[in-house]
């Protein structure tokens, strides 16, 4: 087994509260049990395209970072080596880094990168350990939509945030008598807007795995009203798919689609329409992404940070680790990319929402 001396460490794809939690766990680990040294590389996978943005990490340097967001390392989701868009003369130009990736590695001495990402950075980090460089994963997204593990840390944070929002919606909501529709993150899947929406009590939740029909959210709303619930609070996940003629409808009324909130904008001019009731939209955005990490994100966070370099001392290279029946477990990468982990519709947790009267506009 190759013997341990230095290993690096980067972040890529979206920030995420708890990435500084794992940065820290996994120097202090690296550093106090095994007695390596670490390097911080900065912005995704560019500081080992431009060695010159990387730096050691010390135990003082991840001093204070347990509750603080982002991360102390910069990130991108643009920084592919593999296709890296560069401006050359004002024209875009792609070019592939991944020989200055393995060599700038090699010649600062890193035994193992740990690569702590989503779905995308993860694959780019097998194509470098395909390509020779040793990589170990720490999964990470705050839409938990990953397969390979039971939660990524930052989906916890995120839950926080948008009930609290969703909390705070509900008094103005019921003082107006007006339909507020609450757009939260969720590219691909509905995890944030279902537990968000089941949490904060949300009477209709809009997911991208159940398709919907503007009409049937308008019978549920004018049926609130008749039982005297003159307000409605629509949850809606950014990636559900919209109906062609709520599309449509929109652009013959506005001439263009709304730059951004698009998915909420559609939704909320079509139930205004048809329930002839005053609308408003409140779309969370970034707010969901930041802050500092929950004491769960923190724990799982620091759990994630200690295992990876564990991890690394058994060689367990080209794997990631997860969380599985709440233990901390080792699994190949190639397991955790490519797929993604979306909402049953029939599951549980759908099921126990719609027993309590919650809709999804599908009936
Ligand atoms: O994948 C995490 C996520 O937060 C998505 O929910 C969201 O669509 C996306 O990242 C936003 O990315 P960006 O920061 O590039 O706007």
């Amino acid at each position: 087994m190759t013997q341990i001396r230095k290993i690096g460490i980067c972040t890529g794809g979206g920030d995420c509260p708890g990435l500084n939690a794992v940065i820290r766990a996994a120097v202090k680990t690296a550093i106090l049990k095994y007695r390596w040294d670490v390097i911080g590389i900065r912005d995704g996978f560019d500081g080992l395209i431009w060695p010159e943005k990387t730096r050691p990490l010390t135990i003082n340097d991840v001093s204070g970072l347990l509750p603080r967001g982002g991360t102390i390392l910069g990130t991108t989701n643009r920084g592919n080596p593999f296709a890296y868009k560069l401006q050359n003369d004002g024209q875009e130009i792609v070019r592939d880094f991944s020989d200055d990736v393995i060599r700038n590695a090699k010649a600062m001495g890193l035994d193992c990168l740990i690569v702590i990402g989503g779905d995308g950075t993860q694959k780019l980090g097998l194509d470098l350990y395909k390509k020779g460089l040793p990589v170990v994963g720490v999964p990470k997204t705050i839409d938990n939509d990953l397969c390979a593990t039971e939660v990524t840390f930052g989906f916890d944070t995120a839950l926080h945030t948008a009930t609290d929002a969703i909390d705070k919606i509900h008094t103005t909501a019921e003082s107006h008598h007006r339909v507020m529709v609450v757009e939260v993150m969720g590219r691909d899947a509905g995890w944030i807007a279902l537990e968000a929406g089941i949490a904060g009590g949300a009477h209709v939740i809009l997911i991208p795995e159940i398709p919907f029909q503007i009409d049937n959210i308008c019978r549920f709303i004018n049926q609130r009203h008749i039982f005297g619930k003159k307000f409605t609070i629509v949850c809606v996940a950014e990636g559900v798919h919209v109906p062609e003629d709520v599309e449509r409808q929109y652009r013959e009324k506005h001439g263009d689609l709304p730059r951004s909130g698009a998915v909420s904008n559609l939704i909320a001019d079509a139930i205004g329409e048809c329930a002839k009731k005053e609308v408003r939209v409140t779309v969370l955005g970034h707010i969901q992404r930041g802050g500092s990490p929950s004491p769960f994100d923190r724990i799982l966070s620091t759990r994630f940070g200690v295992a990876v370099v564990d991890l690394i001392a058994q060689g367990g290279f080209g794997k990631m680790v997860a969380l599985r029946d709440s233990r901390m477990k080792f699994v190949e990468i190639s397991e955790a990319i490519g797929k993604m982990k979306a909402v049953d519709p029939n599951g549980e947790l759908v099921q126990a929402a719609k027993s309590i009267d919650i809709h999804f506009g599908d009936d």
